[in-house]
């Protein structure tokens, strides 16, 4: 029981409602985990309604395979970034789309699964990689980066206060032996910002950490500016963020993609006149409802915003 509600897709009443607008069209999931909001997608379409599921994570392409195996003529699983959606849909014969979700960030299924060392409740090697093929992992971070890059990290992508005190330490603690593991790692922090704020600043040290490996924010970047090209007009693009950094990198895409000049900030040049291609479908971020946060912890950070091609 505890396990089904816990791998409940994030606010899928909500992503069903902002993203299907036909039911015979062709509908991407960029983030496919383990399948659950693409079963409820394939669930609302006709049977000439397609969807293609993309992830880097071969167990989360796997479970999903099974997940939606009695959908599977009208399903294409792919193994890629979706920053590179463009290249998979041409690859595939598809120029354009009615629908693009992104449920960014790590599922439930990679944080309880071992030996990925996604999460600082066990203790499993550095790693966090969602694709096995790179070679940068959250060993190499934690043993190679210099002292200020790992600050930079730590307070770009964690947000993280005791950024300076803690890589201070990592840096001190890997010249005697190297930090190996998920749990070396947390009983470091622990020691340095002792227990009071201790889960807080877990969570962000390895949310920086696992950003970094991933190149999540880059990915992110990439991937808004390429999905608005390939929807088709009155085509939707629904993007569920977890934190703050991701959440504002939503806002200013939809809003520049919504707007009706790029300003030039110069008085001489003017500014660029464009043709808005994106219209914004929620002012402000749809959150969980307060029985979905009781029933399912993820949900409780999540912001999700939706835009329509114009
Ligand atoms: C929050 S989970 C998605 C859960 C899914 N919506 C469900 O209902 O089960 C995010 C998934 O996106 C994948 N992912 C994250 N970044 C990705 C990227 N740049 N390209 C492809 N997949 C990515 C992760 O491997 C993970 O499986």
């Amino acid at each position: 029981m505890e396990a089904r509600t816990y791998h409940t897709p994030v606010l899928l009443q909500e992503v069903l409602f902002y993203l299907l607008t036909a039911r015979n069209g062709f509908y991407v999931d960029g983030t496919l985990g383990g399948g659950g909001h693409a079963e409820a997608i394939l669930r609302q379409l006709e049977s000439s309604g397609k969807l293609m599921g993309i992830d880097l994570d071969d167990d989360a392409l796997a479970a999903a395979g099974k997940q939606l195996a009695r959908d599977s003529d009208r399903v294409l699983l792919v193994k890629e970034n979706f920053r590179n959606i463009k290249f998979v849909l041409s690859q595939n014969g598809v120029m354009s789309v009615q629908g693009i979700l992104l449920d960014l960030g790590v599922s439930s299924f990679q944080l309880d699964e071992p030996a990925k060392g996604f999460s600082f409740q066990a203790d499993e090697p550095l790693d966090m990689r969602m694709d096995r093929r790179q070679e940068l992992d959250a060993r190499h971070i934690v043993n190679r980066y210099d002292e200020q890059a790992l600050v930079d990290l730590l307070w770009t992508y964690g947000e993280e206060k005791h950024s300076r005190r803690i890589a201070k330490a990592i840096v001190r603690q890997r010249a005697e032996e190297p930090i190996e593991t998920t749990g070396a790692l947390a009983v470091l922090i622990e020691r340095t910002v002792g227990k009071q704020f201790l889960n807080k600043s877990l969570a962000r040290v390895f949310q920086a950490i696992r950003i970094e490996v991933n190149n999540e924010m880059e990915n992110l970047r990439q991937a808004l500016s390429d999905c608005v090209d390939v929807l088709q007009p009155g085509g939707r693009l629904v993007v569920i963020s977890y934190h703050s950094l991701e959440d504002r990198m939503v806002k200013y895409a939809f809003r520049a993609a919504s707007a009706l000049s790029i300003p030039s900030g110069n008085k001489i040049i003017p500014d660029t006149p464009l043709k808005p291609v994106l219209k914004m479908l929620t002012r402000k971020p749809v959150t969980a409802s307060e029985r979905e946060r009781e029933i399912n912890p993820r949900s409780r950070s999540a912001k999700l915003r939706a835009a329509e091609k114009v």
